[in-house]
């Protein structure tokens, strides 16, 4: 076992999160996430209305008894999602560690802390962290640019926003990006992180709530399968390549607006992905370390193996290397 300030902060056996995925973080994941130790979050707004995450909540409940957390993403939107009444929501299950992502947190992160929720905030700048840690938030999660979804646009790799946050941030803080085996654990631990959180190797799990096709697909990429849309929108989104995420980028390369590409990446088109098992209906989000993920297995062998393979290089592999 290996204990951190992070799972220590948070009571979980083991230093792993399954952070926020849209229509892949639901209760089904979350509890065999929870169930193998680990820490996992329902993504709130894969729940069509607050109701529904209060549903959700409680069908997670019934699977574990284990601590779970939700992921709330405040995204810029023309159309907003009542994000009070989420939050709400949230704190009226009961639920004691949320996942925060996005712009402008405070109004929430005060709300969460006034009912005693752990907050993780969620960004990819040591900038961004500094000031999560200023309005209070309780743990730090750092996604460099490797990861899938929103990577920023300051394209700072792991090997360097991880130990540069650590110098500047004193709540623990876990890495996020790229991560997807015990090496990678290791590597976030001795850069200065108290964990790692993983998106893309949870997709590829039995219990993942995505059609077997689209798992497949994870395994057979390599590290050179994702795009980056919405770069000339400066709301960059990592993305597997495929070939709606190839006509975007060529799109954008000629100088296409949000409008010319609005129904080529429709959020619904995505879910399609996963609910048809088309990986080339819509665009859906998937990390480089695609090309460290070779299999499809529990939620638990995978907790257990990362652990096991960390404690094992630490103890032997680097331990080993020191000369007496
Ligand atoms: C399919 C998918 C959907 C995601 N959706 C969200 C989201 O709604 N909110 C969020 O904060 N992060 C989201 N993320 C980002 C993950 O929580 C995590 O930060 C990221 O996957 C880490 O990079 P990795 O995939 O290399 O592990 C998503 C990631 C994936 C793979």
């Amino acid at each position: 076992m290996l204990k951190t300030r992070f799972t220590e902060l948070v009571g979980v056996d083991h230093p792993i999160v399954q952070g926020g995925m849209q229509w892949v973080g639901r209760a089904d994941l979350v509890a065999a996430v929870a169930n193998a130790g680990a820490l996992g979050f329902i993504t709130a707004l894969t729940q069509p209305t607050p109701e529904a995450l209060e549903g959700e909540i409680a069908r997670c409940r019934t699977m574990t008894d284990k601590p779970f957390g939700v992921n709330l993403t405040i995204l810029p939107a023309i159309k907003p999602p009542p994000y009070a009444e989420y939050r709400q929501a949230i704190i009226e299950s009961g639920i004691k560690i949320v996942e925060t992502a996005g712009n402008k947190p405070q109004e929430h992160v005060d709300e969460f802390r006034k009912h005693g929720v752990i907050v993780i905030h969620k960004c990819t700048s040591v900038r961004h962290a500094l000031s999560a840690e200023r309005m209070g938030v309780d743990a730090i999660s750092i996604d460099g640019f490797e990861c899938a979804g929103h990577p920023g646009e300051d394209d700072t790799p792991g090997l360097i926003l991880i130990p540069a946050a650590a110098d500047k941030l004193k709540i623990p803080m876990i890495a996020s990006g790229g991560f997807g085996d015990g090496r990678g654990l290791v590597a976030a631990l001795a850069l200065g992180a108290e964990g790692i959180n993983m998106g893309t190797r949870f997709m590829a799990t039995k219990e993942s709530p995505i059609h077997e096709t689209v798992k497949q697909q994870i395994v057979a990429n390599d590290e050179r399968a994702t795009d980056l849309i919405f770069r000339t929108m400066r709301n960059t989104s990592r993305v597997a390549k495929n070939e709606i995420s190839q006509k975007v980028v060529a799109m954008e390369r000629e100088g296409a607006t949000f409008e010319d590409i609005r129904e080529l990446v429709a959020g619904a088109r995505g879910r399609l992905v996963y609910e048809q098992g088309d990986v080339d209906i819509g665009v859906w989000s998937a990390g480089m370390v695609q090309g460290l993920i070779n299999d499809i297995p529990s939620c638990a062998e995978l907790v257990h193996r990362i652990v096991a393979d960390a404690e094992a290089i630490i103890a032997s592999r680097l331990g080993g290397m020191i000369r007496a």
